[in-house]
């Protein structure tokens, strides 16, 4: 069977975006594939974080993926720094990982122009890191978003170079993956670009009924159309987005049709728009409190999800200590 593997980042709660551009296909992969799912807590140190948030900020993702539907039976759920193996894997990668290469990539450029005080090297070698946890379990599938790819690119070029240097046919290259024909991109409701948390703009799968409404209805529009059948500014655009994500094709029609013929009311528009949110999160809202609150089973699923991850990657190591050269002595 087919293995999968994905992971976020515990840097706050789950938002709209994370679910729908990741989340979701987690929840549907793990009856189809060999799945398993865990939590970037050594990727998020690129940031540093205070000590005291690290293991809370796991606990965080690891009661909202269970909210969401992973199931650990189904899908083993680790948190990344339990599985030592994968530093070792980093190391070989980054012994083949060039600087020029790892300088141009877009997220890593990005971080260089927020954040100029603290370009530090886990920045620059986070794609290695990345192409560690997943060909670690030489996986074939990776769910993520759209702002990943370039990331995924990078994973399938250390395989491809690494098979190369050591003639070998080992690492398979992992292909990213979304049920739907497109990756999604889910946008914020400022007006322009995505869903994120440092953008400021994210709806959380935690977010109460009040708060959803309040984000909802200061959603950026504009005066309305002005002609018949016009194209829909960018800010426009996004709430449709967010309600054929959310509410469904044939709200998205409904709302359409009108805008088409002038007769849009954005106010009414959003009302649907805060209550189907809300009809969704209530129930992962509810489910996230119950996991957060059951310590001993958020401890089990941590554990053992760690036991299998290690399972997995002790076979890599072997293997791949015996390719570079690393035989008893
Ligand atoms: P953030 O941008 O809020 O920091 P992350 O970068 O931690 O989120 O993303 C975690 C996962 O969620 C990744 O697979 C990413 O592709 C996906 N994701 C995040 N934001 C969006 C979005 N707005 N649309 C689609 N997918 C997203
Ligand atoms: N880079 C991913 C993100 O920001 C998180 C991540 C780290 C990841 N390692 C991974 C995703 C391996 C998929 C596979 O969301």
């Amino acid at each position: 069977m087919e293995r999968v593997i994905s992971g976020i980042r515990p840097t706050g709660n789950l938002h709209l975006g994370n679910y729908f551009g990741a989340v979701k296909s987690f929840v549907k992969m793990q009856d189809e594939y060999n799945c398993m799912f865990f939590i970037a807590d050594w990727h998020s140190l690129t940031t540093h974080p205070k000590p005291e948030n690290i293991r809370q900020s796991a606990r965080t993702i690891l009661a909202e993926y269970l909210a969401c539907g992973i199931d650990p039976q189904k899908a083993p759920i680790y948190i990344q720094s339990d599985v030592k193996q994968v530093l070792e894997l980093y190391l070989y990668f980054n012994m083949n990982a060039y600087l020029g290469e790892l300088e141009r990539v877009t997220s890593f450029k990005e971080k260089v122009r927020k954040q100029p005080d603290n370009v530090n090297a886990g920045l620059l070698t986070y794609p290695t890191l990345m192409a560690a946890d997943i060909l670690m379990h030489k996986a074939d599938k990776v769910p993520v978003g759209k702002d990943q790819e370039q990331n995924m690119e990078m994973a399938r070029l250390f395989a491809r170079r690494f098979n190369r240097i050591y003639d070998v046919e080992y690492f398979k290259e992992p292909e990213s993956f979304h049920y739907t024909a497109e990756a999604v991109k889910v946008p914020g409701l400022d007006g322009s670009g995505k869903m994120g948390k440092s953008e400021g703009n994210c709806i959380y799968l935690c977010d109460d009924e009040a708060t959803i409404k309040k984000k909802v209805m200061r959603a950026v529009t504009d005066a309305g159309p002005t002609m018949l059948n016009q194209e829909k500014p960018e800010p426009i655009r996004n709430l449709f987005t967010l309600l054929e994500l959310v509410s469904g094709p044939e709200a998205y029609d409904y709302y359409n049709d009108l805008y088409n013929n002038m007769q849009i009311r954005y106010g009414d528009l959003k009302k649907q728009l805060a209550r189907d949110i809300n009809a969704f999160c209530a129930p992962i809202r509810e489910k996230i409190l119950a996991y957060s609150a059951d310590e001993q089973y958020m401890q089990q699923v941590a554990r053992e999800g760690a036991e299998r991850a290690r399972e997995s990657a002790d076979k890599t190591l072997r293997e791949v200590r015996e390719i570079i050269g690393f035989r008893s002595l």
